[in-house]
């Protein structure tokens, strides 16, 4: 990313303009939550339990309504929730075994689920189109036919998606399987979602897009500037962008690497030890951070680069309580799951351009706006495709390119290798401004209609988006 690119980023989402309410709280704290940073421990979302089992399947409920939520200490925050929970609950699915979730939509507004990440046929991906009216239910079937991974569930509602999910529709979805095993586990597997949130002075969910300026408090699973007790031992932390538009560069205060295991969806071929992991919003990255040479009493801040305010940049206080003893180990790359052959000779190739449209006014790909009538393209089962995805903006926004169904592979970006932390699989990748980004899939399993969009989710909500189809 180049520097121009991060201040129009910033004029999207960043600059610290304090409304007027919040110019007293923050006289005194220095900050737009008005509450000192790292005095609220993290939360850790609750997990799901399935109301049955049966031998092949784990069967839970969910009801998504309007519950009031404290993210300002002291004050309650009404949001869109899933049973109340925000970050919604963790449902963790093992591999091979199937997931049901019957969602009731309790809601004013109507929704459709989409399992982030996952192959799944299309009557349970959470179409756009696909809605759960107000006061309905529809059950939701999950497969977990796919390599343990971080997934993410959120509404897809058409034209609804962006608000919805900022006023909190949003958690996560985790599959494990056994290539995990010796990861750190347990109390020591902590999923993050990191976004932001704008709120006015009475602590109610702004939503407009574009908001510059205004979303300037980050959560950490909902919570502002957390602090996390931590043993002196290895965690491993499931990194989630789930903001609408903001995107973070992660790295740590004491300038330790962060050891990366997986991308979207799920372990690299190779693991990467690296000082930063950059992601824009819907990507995942798994991450071990070692606090075993820290002494007790040591204090290491998860800290975002890209951040334009201390708010924004210092999101997270990692201390030291405590030692425990520590079994698990990182896993050699001979003992992670290899990456299949591509055979890239008989793929089909397919472009597409990604751009904001500054006469029209619209978010466009191939130039074109979301027309749930139209399919873009029609895809065979099982063939090798290969779209180029072109960045062409006019005004330099970022596009974070996502296809339903499948996980991908980078080929390339710009006609170089991608960094090493992009050569698993993927499902979201970002085209920054001017850049061609390369990516290649196979869609399996399944036929019928899937979206692809930009996952700046603000711009999908305006028409970024376009229909596959996929025929036998
Ligand atoms: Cu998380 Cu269609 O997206
Ligand atoms: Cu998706
Ligand atoms: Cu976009």
């Amino acid at each position: 990313m180049k520097r121009r690119d991060l201040f129009k980023l910033g004029a999207l989402t960043g600059a610290t303009l304090l409304l007027p309410a919040q110019r007293l709280v923050a006289a005194a704290t220095g900050q737009p939550h008005g509450i000192a940073a790292f005095t609220v421990p993290l939360r850790i979302p609750p997990v799901l339990h399935p109301y049955r089992r049966t031998l092949h399947t784990d069967f839970y409920h969910v009801t998504q309504r309007e519950a009031d939520v404290e993210i300002l200490p002291g004050t309650t925050t009404r949001l869109y929730t899933y049973n109340g929970a925000f970050p919604g609950p963790t449902i963790r699915a093992v591999r091979g075994r199937q997931v049901v979730i019957h969602q009731t939509n309790a809601l004013p507004v109507h929704t459709s689920v989409h399992l982030h990440g996952a192959h799944v046929a299309p009557d349970s991906d959470g179409h756009p189109t696909d809605l759960i009216h107000t006061g309905h239910s529809k059950d939701y079937r999950y497969p977990n036919t796919q390599l343990a991974a971080t997934l993410w569930y959120h509404d897809h509602a058409h034209h609804g998606e962006a608000e919805s999910v900022f006023r909190g529709l949003a958690g996560f979805y985790l599959i494990r399987d056994l290539y995990e095993h010796g990861l750190p586990s347990g109390k020591y597997d902590i999923p993050l979602m990191f976004r932001d949130i704008h709120l006015d002075e009475r602590a109610r969910v702004v939503y407009q897009a574009p908001d510059p300026g205004g979303r300037n408090i980050v959560l950490v699973n909902g919570v502002p500037q957390p602090f996390f007790r931590v043993a002196a031992r290895k965690y491993r932390l499931r990194l989630l962008n789930a903001a609408n538009d903001r995107a973070f560069k992660f790295a740590l205060s004491n300038g330790a690497n962060l050891v990366q295991i997986a991308s979207d969806g799920g372990l690299l071929p190779a693991t990467v030890t690296t000082p930063v992991v950059e992601l824009w919003p819907a990507e995942r990255a798994e991450v071990i951070v070692d606090f075993s040479r820290l002494p007790i009493g040591a204090k290491v801040v998860l800290r975002n680069q890209f951040g334009e305010s201390d708010a924004a940049v210092n999101l997270l206080r990692f201390e030291v309580t405590r030692r425990a003893s520590d079994h698990s180990r990182i896993p050699t790359d001979r003992e992670l799951p290899d990456l299949p052959p591509l055979g890239l000779r008989n793929a089909v190739h397919r472009d597409v351009t990604v751009a904001f449209d500054p006469a029209q006014r619209h978010f466009t790909l191939n130039g074109k706006t979301f027309d749930p009538d139209r399919v873009d393209f029609t895809v065979r089962q099982n063939q090798l495709e290969v779209w180029t995805v072109r960045n062409t903006d006019p005004v330099g926004f970022a596009h974070n390119f996502h296809v339903h169904l499948v996980q991908f592979r980078v080929l390339d970006r710009n006609g170089a290798p991608p960094p090493p932390g992009e050569r698993g699989w993927k499902d979201t990748v970002t085209v920054g401004p001017g850049q061609t980004v390369r990516i290649a899939s196979r869609f399996t399993g399944y036929t019928g209609r899937y979206v692809f969009h930009c996952h700046l989710i603000d711009h999908a909500t305006a028409g970024m988006m376009g229909q596959l189809e996929v025929v036998r």
